[in-house]
């Protein structure tokens, strides 16, 4: 069911804790299955992010796209962070199964909510950023239909 990169993040997870004093942090939600996300990130003068670290109260899916999502943004620009969406933590893990995929968003969001912090607290816009929404609806309204 599961790629063996999958496995990997899911029993090895990377950047797993807290930063403190961190430059932006991010949670949010997932109201699909009420799982949540925490990322924080240490982001530089030249606006690159130095460190990054999530903690999770979600799957083994959400657990391993976090790893490798963090493992993606790390070392990276604000605006190079930005193009490594849920879609591409996906393809870097080898796949999902489809009824997993909203629990890939979860780490995209959170760090989508950590560059909004730290672009709030430096007073800039950060191109194509959009404010975070306290919770993630994909894939509810189908949900509600069943019932
Ligand atoms: Fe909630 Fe995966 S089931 S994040």
């Amino acid at each position: 069911m599961y790629s063996e990169k999958v496995m990997d993040h899911f029993e090895h997870p990377r950047n797993v804790g807290e930063i403190e004093n961190a430059s932006g942090v991010g949670t949010v939600g997932n109201a699909k299955c009420g799982d949540i996300m925490r990322i924080y990130l240490d982001i530089d003068e030249n606006q690159i992010i130095r460190d990054v670290k999530f903690k999770t109260f979600g799957c083994g899916a959400a657990v391993a796209t976090s790893s490798m999502a963090t493992e993606m943004v790390k070392g990276k620009t604000i605006q190079e962070a930005m193009e490594v969406t849920n879609k591409a933590v996906m393809e870097a893990l080898d796949g999902l199964p489809p009824v997993k995929v909203h629990c890939s968003l979860l780490a995209e969001e959170a760090i989508h909510a950590a560059l909004w912090d730290y672009a709030e607290k430096h007073d800039i816009k950060i191109e194509g950023l959009e404010k975070p929404k306290s919770d993630i609806h994909e894939g509810e309204e189908a949900e509600e239909e069943e019932y």
